[in-house]
C-alpha cells in the first residue's frame, strides 16, 4: 500500500509566505497544499493534527563533520549518531565534507565518505568536497565529481598550514575552476601563516591552555582571510561562500561586499549564535577545551547578537553547525598544548532551536526568515531547491511540525528512522530534542528547548544536485 499522510490544521510556513493549510503527502512527495483537504480513500491514511503548530520545511545543516579523521583522532558523532541527532532537532538533511589529504584523490575521498555514510545515515545527506592541494589532476577530478557525482560545492582552506592550507596561487586556481564548473566555492577564512606565528609566540610565553587557541586565532586573522578570499573571488567573478563566520569583523567584510553587489554568502553556526569565546577562560579545562574550534568563538560576548542581527537582515545567509564533536578524553590530547586540542564542537541537534530562541523568540526575525536561514537558502545555494527547502506540490516531504508556543517541555524520543535508511519507505518520526545523552560539546542541556513535534522524512539519498 502507498504511504499516505495528511497534516491537518497547521500553518504552512515557507520563506516567502505563511498560509493556513493542510498538506497531503504520498510516497514521500507533497501532492497537495490547501484548506480542508479530504484525500480519498480515507482508509490507509495517517492523519496528523497540526492545530496551532507551524508546518515547516525540514532543516538543512550545511556543515557537519561526522566520523572525521582529524588531529590524531576521529570525531565522535558518526553518520548514525550525528544524523539521529539532526533528526531529533528538526534537521532532515545534512551536508558533510569529504576531505582528502594533500596529494590524494578527491574522488577517492568522496567514495570513502560515501561508504561511511551510506550504511549509517538516518536523514538525507550530501557531500561537499575539499580541495586541499592543487594540480591539473585535481582540476580534472573536480570536473568529474560535478558531472558524475552531482557534487555542487568545494571547500578551500586558508588555514591548517601544512595540512589543508592552500596558497593564494592555489586558491586562485581552485576558485577559477569552481567558476568554470558553475559550483559554489566555499572558504575556511583564516590566515594560517599568522596563526602559526602567533602560536609560536604564545607557546614561548608559556601559554598552553585553551585560551591560547583564542589568542592565536584572533579576530584579525579571520577578517584578513575573509577579505582576501572576497578579493580573489571577485577578481575571477566567482560566487563565494564563507563557512563558519565567527567574528564581527569577518561578518562586516561580507556585509560590505554584499552591499557592493558582490555575490558572497556568509554562514554563521549554531554555536556562534548561541554562545561565545569567554568560555576559553573558564577555569575548568574540559569546559574551555569543549569550545575549541577554528575559527574560535568570539571572545566578545556581544558577537552572537550581532551575528543574529545580520542573519535577520540578510547580510548573512544560512546557519550551519560545523558539528565536529570530540569528547573530553579526545580533547585531552591537547591537555599540555592547545595546538593539539582537536578542533570542533557540536550543534546539529540544537541548531533549529538556537535560531528559534535567539532569532525568532527574541523578536529579531519572523517565522519566514527562520525557514529561509535554516532551510530554504541552503537549498537554493546548494542546488536542492525546490525539492528541498520548500513545502509545495512536488517537493520532498521533509516536513517538521514545530510548536511555536513550546517552552522548556522535555518529551521522549518516540522513534527514529532506523539506520540504514535504504528501505524505500517513508516514516513518521515523533521526536523531541531532549538531549540524546551525548556527553560532550557545548550545548549539553542549557539550550534544549523543545519546539519540535513531528518530523516526516523521505527516504535518504545522496543528493545529485545537477544532471550529469
Ligand atoms: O574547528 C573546526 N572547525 N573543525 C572542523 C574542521 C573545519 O575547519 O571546519
Ligand atoms: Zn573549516
Ligand atoms: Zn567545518
Ligand atoms: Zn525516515
Amino acid at each position: 500500500p502507498k504511504q499516505r499522510l495528511l497534516i491537518k490544521g497547521g500553518r504552512v510556513v515557507n520563506d516567502d509566505q505563511s498560509v493556513e493549510a493542510d498538506v497531503y503527502v504520498e510516497e514521500g512527495v507533497v501532492q497537495e497544499v490547501g484548506p480542508n483537504l479530504n484525500p480519498k480513500p480515507p482508509s490507509g491514511l495517517t492523519v496528523l493534527d497540526a492545530t496551532n503548530k507551524l508546518v515547516i520545511p525540514g532543516g538543512i545543516d550545511t556543515h557537519t563533520h561526522f566520523q572525521f579523521p582529524f588531529m590524531g583522532t576521529t570525531s565522535k558523532d558518526d553518520f548514525y549518531t550525528g544524523t539521529k541527532a539532526a533528526v531529533a532537532g528538526g534537521t532532515t538533511m545534512i551536508i558533510d565534507f569529504a576531505i582528502p589529504q594533500k596529494g590524494c584523490s578527491l574522488i577517492e575521498a568522496f567514495n570513502k565518505w560515501k561508504g561511511w555514510a551510506d550504511p549509517k545515515v538516518c536523514c538525507d545527506y550530501a557531500l561537499h568536497v575539499a580541495v586541499t592541494w592543487w594540480s591539473d589532476k585535481v582540476k580534472e577530478e573536480m570536473k568529474s565529481l560535478v558531472q558524475d557525482k552531482g557534487v555542487n560545492s568545494f571547500k578551500m582552506f586558508m588555514a591548517y598550514k601544512d595540512l589543508y592550507m592552500l596558497s593564494d596561487d592555489e586558491l586562485y586556481g581552485a576558485l577559477s575552476c569552481c567558476k568554470e564548473l558553475g559550483t559554489i566555492a566555499q572558504v575556511h577564512a583564516e590566515n594560517g601563516e599568522l596563526i602559526a606565528q602567533n602560536t609560536k609566540k604564545l607557546l614561548a610565553m608559556g601559554i598552553t591552555g585553551p585560551e591560547g587557541h583564542a589568542l592565536s586565532h584572533n579576530e584579525d586573522v579571520e577578517a584578513e582571510a575573509t577579505h582576501r578570499a572576497i578579493t580573489i573571488a571577485n577578481t575571477i567573478n566567482c560566487p563565494l561562500y564563507v563557512v563558519h563566520v565567527m567574528s564581527k569583523s569577518s561578518a562586516r567584510m561580507i556585509t560590505n561586499a554584499r552591499n557592493e553587489g558582490k555575490v558572497v554568502y556568509g554562514e554563521p553556526i549554531a554555536a556562534g549564535l548561541g554562545t561565545d569565546g569567554t568560555n576559553y577562560w573558564n577555569e575548568d579545562w574540559a569546559h574551555a577545551a569543549a569550545h575549541v574550534m577554528s575559527p574560535p568563538l568570539s571572545p566578545d560576548p556581544s558577537t552572537p547578537d550581532f551575528l543574529m542581527n545580520l542573519l535577520a537582515n540578510d547580510d548573512l545567509s544560512v546557519v550551519g553547525t560545523d558539528n565536529c564533536t570530540f569528547d573530553t578524553c579526545q580533547k585531552a590530547l591537547g591537555k599540555d598544548d592547545f595546538t593539539k586540542i582537536p578542533n570542533g564542537l557540536n550543534g546539529v541537534e540544537d541548531r533549529m532551536s538556537v535560531v528559534w530562541e535567539k532569532g525568532v523568540y527574541s523578536g529579531k526575525m519572523d517565522e519566514n526568515r527562520f525557514v529561509a536561514v535554516t532551510s530554504t537558502n541552503a537549498a537554493k545555494i546548494f542546488n536542492l531547491y525546490p525539492k528541498k527547502g520548500r513545502i509545495a506540490v512536488g517537493s520532498d516531504a521533509d516536513i517538521v511540525i514545530w510548536d511555536p508556543e513550546a517552552t522548556r517541555y522535555v518529551g521522549e524520543v518516540v522513534s527514529f528512522h532506523p539506520a540504514p535508511l535504504q528501505e524505500k519507505y517513508t516514516s513518521i518520526h515523533l521526536c523531541s530534542n531532549k538531549p540524546l545523552g551525548r556527553d560532550y560539546g557545548v550545548f549539553s542541556t542549557e539550550l534544549c528547548v523543545n519546539y519540535l513535534q513531528v518530523i516526516y522524512l523521505t527516504p535518504t539519498v545522496v543528493y545529485i544536485s545537477r544532471d550529469p
